[in-house]
């Protein structure tokens, strides 16, 4: 716990520039390696990035408009880069066994865009692999813009921040500890800097927020329990702004959201708070405190639009079906399941039929931990958690990942069309997908 708390400037993630581009095209260029990084002031620590940026930068996409990006892997390790959350080929999704080789492998993948505007990420998936090359920060950030958006007088330019969270331990030499589990070892990170402090003006600001932890759970809330406005979810903007206190965000989850910092006078300073739940002898202020905001000058009034977007209708299923999370918690076999089942690239687990609009009942029963359950590509809707409609509020947007906590049930609602072929779905505590808590699914038109 010597780590000093709110001395580094919190960095906005470089927005990467494509190599090219076509009327239709975007092409980017992108060289997985490992680079030294200031996470710890002071301290250089050695991590996995793309093009040598930790975080992992920003592309910007828009509707419509194709991107590229061809990987060149200069790794040790294998890897496979999945754009979590997008609407995407097989080819394409960076799915477990499609993998980059080390040492210089390279792929081209293609994202159609071919969806609404969204808070999408890229991260590595190279089964076994991706647990600790996620961690050690292969990572990047993908917003992906439309009209809607864009027709909106939402704060944008400087006043438009994305932040990438995690948590990280080092050892006594400023390195990542991959398979320390020490909470007075822990850091939380907000774009790549330990407890930095972000200097604002007085007026609104747009942040995306994404939590990029392996296995870390944030319960976000202003440290003078103050509301703001939740905005968005991982598949885009909700229907109309919702006003809170607190923001839970499982990994792999994104919130985008507006806090008014009009209303402090300049000089004040306040913390994004982690308010979930600690155990009695966690180290308190490393584990609670992200972020620091300082309040500048000068002071701007701003109002947030009454109504963002209509979401697409929901349509009626025609198919329901279970799926049981559950995992060895004796801790003999390491192994995670779904129905019982742990992974198995050559098992296909649900056959759908294509354009198929389904009911998926997921329930975290027997477990005495939390998990979540994110699918590839689709975004879903959360229809109900334990038994009570979801009708407003950040579950009732479009989502692709969804938090179960011990005990809890979900009903989510998804059409499965645009692309047939085989995906996964599994927990994003990527340990958890890595011990097996994953599965496939094959999208096809039936042969009759
Ligand atoms: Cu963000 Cu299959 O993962
Ligand atoms: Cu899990």
């Amino acid at each position: 716990g010597d780590v000093p708390q709110f001395q580094q400037a919190m960095p906005v993630p470089e927005t990467l520039e494509p190599t090219f581009a076509s009327g239709t095209t975007a092409y980017y260029s992108m060289t997985m390696k490992e680079v030294d990084s200031e996470i710890l002031p002071g301290r250089l620590t050695r991590v996995r990035t793309f093009n040598g940026s930790f975080p992992g930068p920003v592309i910007k996409a828009v509707s419509g408009r194709r991107v590229v990006i061809r990987q060149t892997n200069h790794l040790t390790v294998p890897t496979s880069i999945h754009l979590h959350g997008a609407h995407v080929p097989q080819s394409s999704d960076g799915s477990p066994m499609d993998l980059i080789a080390a040492g210089g492998g390279t792929k081209t993948y293609t994202y159609p865009n071919s969806q609404p505007h969204a808070n999408l990420w890229f991260h590595d998936h190279a089964h076994h692999h991706e647990s600790e090359t996620v961690y050690r920060g292969l990572t990047g950030l993908y917003l992906l813009s439309d009209d809607v958006e864009q027709n909106l007088d939402l704060p944008s330019g400087v006043y438009d921040v994305p932040i990438a969270l995690r948590d990280a331990r080092f050892d006594d030499s400023g390195q990542l500890a991959y398979t320390m589990n020490d909470p007075k070892r822990t850091v939380l990170l907000a774009n790549g800097k330990a407890w930095p402090y972000f200097e604002v003006a007085a007026r609104a600001y747009r942040f995306r927020l994404f939590n990029t932890s392996n296995m870390r759970f944030f319960v976000l809330k202003l440290s003078d329990g103050s509301s703001f406005h939740q905005i968005g979810t991982d598949g885009g903007l909700l229907e109309e702004p919702f006003e809170t206190a607190s923001l839970a965000l499982s990994p792999g989850e994104r919130a985008d959201i507006v806090v008014d910092f009009s209303r402090y006078a300049a000089g004040t300073t306040l913390v994004l708070n982690n308010a979930r739940p600690l155990r009695p002898d966690d180290p308190v202020d490393q584990l609670t405190k992200v972020l620091q905001f300082r309040v500048a000058g000068p002071v701007a009034n701003s109002t947030l639009p009454a109504t963002l977007r209509t979401l697409p209708p929901l349509g009626s299923a025609t198919v329901n079906r279970s799926f049981e999370l559950s995992m060895d918690e004796t801790g003999v076999t390491q192994d995670a399941y779904i129905n019982g089942r742990p992974y198995d690239m050559d098992r296909v687990d649900t056959e759908i039929e294509y354009g198929a609009t389904e009911i998926w009942t997921v329930r975290n029963a027997s477990t005495r931990l939390p998990h979540n359950f994110h699918l590839h590509l689709v975004q879903f809707r959360v229809l109900e958690r334990d038994g009570r409609p979801v009708t407003s509020g950040p579950e009732s947007g479009l989502k692709d990942t969804v938090a179960l906590q011990p005990g809890e049930t979900v009903k989510i609602q998804a059409t499965f069309t645009g692309y047939e072929g085989t995906y996964v779905y599994h927990c994003h505590m990527i340990d958890h997908a890595a011990m097996g808590m994953m599965a496939n699914f094959r999208v096809s038109r039936s042969r009759v």
